[in-house]
């Protein structure tokens, strides 16, 4: 098993990667200084699956846990749904010292997360992401939230875990399609931080498809490694943290263009990689063939790397209401040079010549 320190001082925790920890949570759990009450939160799909292993293992190291299931998918990052959180946790008695096991994807985490921070003030929570895209990117440096009809994760806080559990052997059941998805945050990494590691991406992404253990393990790893470091620095997202968005701006416009839910994120921030590091190309920060690598190693991951056909002023006006832009102006992450992402503007007329350049025709 691998352990990776998130050092945000007295907020400061451990993710643990490795295979078969879920019939182990409540070990680890009583390795922290948690209150006996707990309450397990999951979604119908992932609660099928794993829900009863989580629930016996607490059982078994002397925890009291309760199970909520919410409905699965984006819908559930809703008031209703943490209201509904709220009064399970009431008629559970849920007090001060009890904890909350955010068990399942993107979704469950940000919201378990954020019925973590509210209840009571704020208790404490354990993740214990289920998903690839999870694990590499969501369930680490504490951002919770839901949606408001007006905006996605619109209402949330900075919120940490205690503790972030990954097990690995949950990977071996993901559609194949989120695997990819998964993959995308996962290639992102390496252009923002790490060269090396997109090397190594580019030897191993076969072995990554086929989900040979050792190489999502440190895939895994490695990702929460940058991630914790990017966090420790930048924990509110007032500067760096911005360069885990490369590809997210014109990934949102995707997302926003098509309607939530047709793409995956994690599809249209793979595409959006390929759009940001051709902006880079055309703006002299990297050359032709970082952008071209890139896309071969998005391609090979299943994702797509050609944009739909919105239009170009449909792009601009989503990337408009972006959370990076100010007073109207769209800000990209783009690399500079490759291994360190900048942020910075562009003019509308390159960017529009990126997205004819990239979108399907
Ligand atoms: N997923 C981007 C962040 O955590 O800041």
């Amino acid at each position: 098993m691998a352990s990776v320190n998130v050092p945000l001082g007295d907020r400061s925790y451990a993710i643990q990667i490795g295979p078969r920890l879920l019939p182990g949570l409540g070990e680890a759990c009583s390795r922290l200084k948690l209150g006996h009450r707990c309450a397990i939160i999951c979604d119908t799909n992932v609660g099928k699956r794993y829900a009863k292993i989580a629930y016996d293992s607490l059982l078994k190291d002397g925890f009291e846990p309760c199970l909520i299931i919410v409905p699965a998918g984006e819908s559930a990052k809703s008031l209703k749904t943490v209201q509904s959180c709220y009064d399970r946790l009431a008629a559970n008695r849920l007090e001060r010292k009890s904890f909350i096991v955010a068990l399942g994807g993107g979704v469950v985490g940000d919201l378990a997360g954020f019925v973590a921070a509210t209840y009571l003030r704020g208790i404490d929570f354990v993740q214990v992401p289920t998903t690839l895209l999870s694990q590499v990117d969501s369930s680490v440096g504490g951002k919770t939230a839901i949606n408001h009809p007006l905006g996605k994760n619109m209402i949330g806080a900075f919120y940490q875990p205690q503790r972030v559990v990954c097990d690995l052997n949950t990977l071996q059941s993901l559609p194949q399609r989120e695997l990819s998805a998964g993959l995308a945050e996962v290639i992102k990494y390496g252009p923002i931080a790490d060269m090396q590691f997109l090397d190594w991406l580019d030897q191993n992404l076969d072995a990554l498809m086929a989900r040979d253990p050792k190489a999502l393990g440190y895939a895994v790893q490695r990702s929460c490694e940058i991630k914790a470091y990017v966090v420790s620095q930048d924990e509110r997202d007032v500067g760096m943290r911005a360069a885990l968005n490369f590809g997210h701006t014109f990934g949102h416009a995707i997302e926003a263009g098509l309607g939530f839910g047709e793409w995956l994120h994690g599809e249209a921030v793979g595409c959006g990689m390929v759009m940001a590091a051709n902006l880079s190309q055309r703006l002299g920060l990297v050359d032709k063939a970082f952008v071209q690598r890139l896309t071969h190693l998005i391609d090979r991951a299943g994702l797509p790397v050609v944009g739909p056909k919105l239009g170009a002023d449909n792009y601009l006006q989503h990337m408009r209401v972006d959370k990076k832009a100010q007073s109207g102006e769209i800000r990209f992450v783009l690399i500079d040079p490759p291994g360190k992402a900048i942020v910075r503007g562009a003019p509308d007329t390159l960017v529009a010549d990126v997205i004819n350049h990239c979108c399907a025709g």
